[in-house]
């Protein structure tokens, strides 16, 4: 890159930003062992594999990444690097484990998988030529792993806890949430935000990947923020008045509207204030402002068919460590991704009969 390191004012991707928790390996362990015991808990209830984590899916869609012509220097990394479009599927999501009426008001996701891209992979064992790209509609997540262990053990009552005592937990976590604007601190208070969360239209809103993730040269935050007028007009408004209310809004938008996104990078600065370790401190926005790298558009289309759902739900995986060693997430959290991921979908596999592929061409996504 033409930049000096002098002139340079943002955090230079080595190594060493990454500094491993010294009970790392053990933690990691207990969280596999964790999602183990509640994949079993959640095939017992539904009969089926489902996610671990955003099990629900809220909506299949097809569509494009434009990465911006002209972009600057630093911005012009890993897939970013230079002009052109890709075929992208996206998996519209809602958290946690479980299969829930959707008047339990939970964080929404956005799953990208980016089709037919060239470059070194993070992974030896990833023969794919996609990269995903996993936003949740929250800025920044639990510090690290071991906060994740208390967090993730708490999950694990999830499939046993009725759906009334969640919604109360809900409206606690909204009063806590107005009276910490921004609770951080214990893990079980960031569950609490989760469980906290608006309800809003999943379109409306922005995602973020909530950790670090190596950004080429640099380390960076991602998010996507709705930019076309249809979208920006949900943001904000209240999607929770049915048990399927979210799906159904978003099945309703696509029959008549396109979509288009912005994705953005907020790049790192120095580990103070942008830190790559504890993913619970947002980055601010006046130190490490979002920067558009491109565009995503989704065309008006059917959002939802049994063949997209089984197709996106069962066959696909989405995965942060199916990426370019120029993406590579980054900080403990995104660490123990890397054996949680493929551990939830072999289980789920398994127990669908199915065989994971990853798509080589965009017309292996049904309609
Ligand atoms: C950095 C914050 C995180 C974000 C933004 C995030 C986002 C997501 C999203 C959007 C999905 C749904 C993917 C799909 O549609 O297939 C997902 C699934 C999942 N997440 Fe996360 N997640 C985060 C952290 C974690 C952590 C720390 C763990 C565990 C250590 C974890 C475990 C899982 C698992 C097991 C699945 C299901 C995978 C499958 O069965 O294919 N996530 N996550």
């Amino acid at each position: 890159m033409s930049r000096d390191r002098q002139s340079d004012p943002y955090l230079r991707y080595d190594p060493s930003i990454e500094q491993a928790l010294p009970d790392e390996t053990e933690v990691t362990q207990a969280i596999l062992e964790s999602i183990a015991r509640t994949n079993v808990a959640s095939f017992k209830a539904h009969n089926h594999g489902i996610r671990q984590q955003h099990a629900k899916g809220q909506g299949y869609l097809k569509g494009e990444l434009t990465v911006h012509d002209g972009l600057p220097d630093h911005l012009r990394q890993g897939l970013f690097a230079t002009p052109g479009s890709y075929p992208i599927i996206v998996r519209l999501s809602t958290a946690f484990g479980d299969i829930r009426s959707d008047r339990i008001r939970v964080p929404r996701g956005m799953a990208i998988k980016v089709l037919g891209i060239t470059g070194a992979k993070a992974l030896p064992e990833d023969s794919s030529a996609n990269q995903d790209f996993l936003l949740v509609n929250h800025k920044s997540y639990f510090s690290d792993a071991r906060a994740y262990l208390t967090a993730q053990r708490s999950f694990e009552l999830q499939p046993s806890t009725p759906d009334i005592a969640l919604r109360a937990i809900g409206l606690i976590s909204r009063g806590v949430v107005r009276l910490f604007a921004k609770p951080r601190g214990h893990a079980l208070l960031m569950v609490a935000r989760a469980l906290g969360d608006d309800g809003n239209n999943i379109l409306g809103e922005r995602y973020y990947s909530q950790a670090a993730l190596r950004f080429g040269d640099y380390v960076a935050r991602l998010c996507a923020n709705p930019v076309s007028p249809a979208l920006r007009s949900l943001a904000g408004q209240p999607c929770h008045d049915g048990d399927h209310a979210v799906l159904d809004a978003v099945t309703a938008f696509f029959r008549a509207n396109a979509a288009e996104y912005q994705i953005c990078a907020q790049l790192g600065t120095d580990l103070a204030r942008t830190p790559v370790e504890d993913a619970s401190i947002d980055w601010p926005e006046d130190v490490a402002p979002a920067q558009a790298l491109g565009s995503i558009r989704l065309p008006a289309q059917i959002a939802d068919s049994p063949a997209r759902r089984a197709y996106a739900d069962d066959v696909l995986s989405f995965d942060p460590w199916r990426c370019l060693a120029a993406h590579r997430p980054l900080g403990s959290i995104m660490r123990v991704r890397r054996d949680a991921y493929r551990l939830s979908r072999t289980f789920r596999d398994e127990k669908n009969g199915q065989r994971l592929r990853e798509p080589a061409d965009i017309s292996e996504f049904p309609d």
